[in-house]
């Protein structure tokens, strides 16, 4: 067994402790931020490491999950691809919690004064503390994920004010996972795959950042799955833009993804045939692509923390497949757009009813294409007949907006210039979506009160 990484861990509770400390001290220097921080105020719940750093040590103790150890170096953002690369790095998207964590230490409108504060944060790794219950040896005590959390948060000795203050309304926390991993009744038994953290009434007051939101949440919000690019300035955004830009778009379609090897008729089957049967019969030259669809197989995890696997395909592509896989949304969405590909959905809990915050829902015509996974899978729809029918002129408007929209669905690097912190990124739009939630919700109680 690998020893647990000591010198990463050590270095993010180090950096974390001092963030904090020139974060506050930032915004008591600064006086015109304090009217800009008006409603915008965040109070950091200090939390005992064993709900967020402690849970880092057994990183390499998940063998059904993976060895996560060599995700966690810079706050989450994992190693970078090459030692010279600035803004690539081999991301594992189940470590949103880390980055989050990283980012909120500097944020220019923490307050240590709960009672100033608009909205809570709790630093827990919800996400990482639930292996144990989904993979690991307390799968069948996977209703108790959460309660030794709660019961910190109200015990007596532990300012339970805070909580109290609004019943929990105004606290919010990062589930880097789809929710329906946390969404089991509490009396199911034997327990199936999942934890009952969001059934549980201790909890249904608090503001959930997930990777996919049920189709009728109330706790949770998708907020973007993290790509592999986090750059430092604006030179290195601009930079990559330009590469987006200017890149030859030599084939049709792409899809990056497993599965498709199922005999059971199934939306990624249909891709996959499709793929196939084009690259033996269709004609590319007359279509002024000399690839039509390509098939980048990413099965057994192989493409997950090596992205130039599927970057460059998709660089070279004008449309990505973005099929639904084990749940609706995939990581594989923010990929693609990161590659001024335009994105094609099959269901519209993949994207359109997930990610309101970052991608407003009246958009989707604009950057995206969507063919109903049933009129391909049932009625012989073509995906290739549908995407050659839309003009070269319209592909181009669709990929100039998801270029527009690129800042906003990554995530920079903690500690970026200045340039580049004038651009909101999917942080930002996060945060700023939690705290007008937590402002309409706080005031719907307190009207309650009333
Ligand atoms: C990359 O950096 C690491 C640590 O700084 C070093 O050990 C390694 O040799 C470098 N690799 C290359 C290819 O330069
Ligand atoms: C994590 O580590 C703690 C302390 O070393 C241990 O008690 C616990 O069983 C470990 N959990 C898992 C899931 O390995
Ligand atoms: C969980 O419960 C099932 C039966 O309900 C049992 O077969 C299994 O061994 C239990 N697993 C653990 C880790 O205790
Ligand atoms: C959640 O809020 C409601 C009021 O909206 C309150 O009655 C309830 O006690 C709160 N739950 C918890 C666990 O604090
Ligand atoms: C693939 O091609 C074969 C033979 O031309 C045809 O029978 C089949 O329906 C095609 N499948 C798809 C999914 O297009
Ligand atoms: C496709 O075009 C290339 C050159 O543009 C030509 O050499 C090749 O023969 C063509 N293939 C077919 C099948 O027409």
């Amino acid at each position: 067994m690998p020893p647990p990484p000591l010198t990463p861990l050590f270095l993010l509770l180090v950096l974390i402790t001092t963030t904090a400390v020139s974060a506050a001290a930032a915004t008591t220097q600064d006086s015109d931020l304090e009217s800009d921080c008006t409603n915008k105020w965040i109070h950091i719940r200090h939390l005992p490491p064993e709900f967020n750093l402690d849970l880092l040590k057994n990183c390499s103790e998940y063998p059904v999950f993976d060895n996560f150890c060599p995700y966690i170096p810079n706050h989450g953002l994992g190693h970078k691809t090459h030692n010279s690369s600035h803004s690539w790095y081999r991301t594992d998207p189940f470590m949103l919690e880390l980055i989050f964590h990283r980012r909120i230490l500097e944020y220019p409108c923490l307050t240590p004064d709960p009672v100033l504060a608009d909205a809570v944060f709790l630093p827990y790794y919800a996400g990482i503390d639930s292996l144990k219950y989904l993979f690991g040896p307390e799968v069948n005590s996977s209703f108790l994920h959460g309660l030794d959390l709660y019961q910190y948060l109200t015990n007596s000795e532990n300012t339970p004010s805070i909580w109290d203050r609004h019943h929990g309304h105004d606290h919010f926390l990062v589930m880097a996972r789809p929710a329906w991993d946390f969404s089991q009744p509490v009396s199911n038994d034997p327990p199936v795959f999942g934890t009952s953290f969001l059934e549980l009434p201790e909890f249904f007051n608090v503001t959930a950042l997930t990777f996919e939101a049920r189709a009728y949440p109330w706790q949770e919000q998708a907020v973007p799955y993290p790509t592999s690019f986090h750059p430092p300035n604006l030179a290195f955004l601009d930079s990559w833009m330009n590469r987006v830009r200017r890149s030859r778009r030599s084939t049709l379609m792409v899809f990056a993804g497993g599965g498709g090897i199922s005999a059971n008729p199934n939306v990624r089957r249909s891709i996959r045939l499709e793929c196939e049967n084009i690259t033996n019969s269709v004609n590319a030259n007359e279509t002024g692509y000399s690839n039509l669809c390509e098939f980048v197989d990413c099965s057994n995890g192989v493409c997950e923390h090596d992205p130039i696997r599927f970057m460059k395909p998709m660089l070279q592509s004008s449309f990505c497949l973005q099929p639904p896989g084990d749940t609706p949304t995939r990581r594989s969405t923010f990929d693609g757009m990161l590659a001024g590909c335009v994105p094609v959905f099959f269901e519209e809990l993949s994207a359109r009813r997930q990610y309101t915050w970052h991608l407003p829902e009246e958009e989707y015509g604009e950057f995206s294409v969507f063919i109903a996974k049933e009129d391909v899978v049932g009625k012989g729809v073509k995906i290739l007949d549908v995407l050659m029918n839309i003009p070269r002129a319209e592909i181009r408007r669709k990929r100039e907006k998801v270029m527009e929209m690129l800042p906003r669905i990554m995530y920079r690097k903690h500690g970026s210039s200045l340039g580049l912190r004038s651009k909101k990124d999917a942080f930002d739009i996060a945060i700023e979506g939690t705290l007008q939630r937590i402002k309409s919700r706080t005031q719907q109680f307190a009207a309650l009160r009333k």
